[in-house]
Order: structure tokens, then C-alpha cells, then sequence
């Protein structure tokens, strides 16, 4: 199992550490809280989504900082940082000390942007098959970046974001994750939506 020791070394190796990975953990933390994951899930939970975004760092600065919009290719590119970020934190081990709670970090940083209806990437899973941890990540991330400021857009109010993952629940988001989530952040908000 991942001690506190490698997640150090982890959190150290992370250049791009910043508050939107920070602000994700503790969003993907409280709602794995609520769905009941074991501590062991929830540390590895913890970890993944404080580095999900790591590859990033293999992103150029001008596409990565652009402020305006993206072109194809250049959203194509940013695209690989699931992959590439997977790819770091996998090397970050040598051979000997991969063990399954390390193919399970590796995995959720991988497929944190596949999308329940299968039309995400970077493997385009569906469903049940994409990790939840990285399901879990997803809607923590999503919600995270809509309601904070980017250098092209002002941050969204709660209630739009709330809006957003409602009509993204069962498309890019697992349907319960999106409902534990939003009772998470705002109990109350649900009432008229997920009355059954
Ligand atoms: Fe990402």
C-alpha cells in the first residue's frame, strides 16, 4: 500500500500543484466520504486527485495558458495529459514497488476524463467499466472548474454549475455521483429535481 512517505514524494514531484488540484481532492474527498469508500479508497482517492491533472506539465505553455479559444489540434493536444500524467506517476515507481494500489492511482489519473455515456477519452469507457475513482474525480473536477475563474471566463454561479451537472447526469456523469454531490454542496437544491 502507498504510504504518507511516497505521497510526499509524489506531492513533491507535482510542479504544477495548484488550487484547482487541491480544491478537487477536497470536493472528490467529501463525496467519496458520502459514497462510502473504505480509507484505504479514500487515500488513494486523495492522491489521484491531487495529481489527475500532472500531466499537464507536458502540455507546451502556449496551449496550456492560452487565453483564447483552443484550436482542434491544440485541444488534441492537451487531450494526452491523462495519458501522459499516468504515465508519470506509473515511472514514479520502479518496477518492484507497483503494487495494486498503484495501478489503481495509475488508473484513476488515466480515465479521469472518460464519460459515463462512453464518449470521453482517452480509452472511451462506458459506464461501470471506467474506474470510480476517476468517476468520482470527474464530477469533483467539473464542478471545481466551472466555479472558479479562468484567464478566458469568470467563475459560474453554484446554481449554474448545479444545473450543468443535472443535465450532464447519465452523459458525462455517473448518475448517483452527480445526485450525492449536489445534495453534498447544497442540500435542499435537490428537492425538486430528484423528488421521486
Ligand atoms: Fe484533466
Amino acid at each position: 500500500m502507498l504510504n504518507s512517505k511516497l505521497l510526499a514524494k509524489i506531492e513533491e514531484k507535482d510542479s504544477i500543484t495548484s488550487s484547482h488540484c487541491s480544491k478537487t481532492s477536497q470536493y472528490a474527498l467529501k463525496l467519496g466520504n458520502t459514497v462510502g469508500l473504505n480509507e484505504e479508497e479514500l487515500f488513494l482517492l486523495e492522491v489521484s486527485a491531487k495529481l489527475h491533472d500532472v500531466g499537464k506539465i507536458n502540455v507546451p505553455d502556449e496551449i496550456l495558458l492560452k487565453p483564447t479559444t483552443l484550436t482542434i489540434e491544440e485541444y488534441e493536444v492537451i487531450k494526452n495529459h491523462s495519458i501522459w500524467g499516468a504515465e508519470i506517476v506509473n515511472n514514479f515507481f520502479s518496477e518492484n514497488e507497483i503494487s495494486e494500489d498503484v495501478v489503481a492511482l495509475v488508473r484513476a489519473i488515466r480515465h479521469h476524463h472518460e464519460r459515463f455515456d462512453g464518449g470521453g477519452y482517452p480509452d472511451g469507457l462506458k459506464g461501470d467499466s471506467i474506474p470510480y475513482l476517476s468517476q468520482i474525480i470527474s464530477v469533483a473536477d467539473a464542478y471545481d472548474a466551472m466555479t472558479s475563474d479562468r484567464t478566458y471566463r469568470k467563475a459560474m454561479e453554484m446554481e449554474k454549475a448545479v444545473e450543468i451537472l443535472k443535465t450532464e447526469s447519465g452523459k458525462q456523469f455517473h448518475p448517483s455521483l452527480v445526485e450525492a454531490f449536489i445534495n453534498l454542496i447544497s442540500p435542499g437544491i435537490l428537492r425538486n429535481s430528484f423528488a421521486k
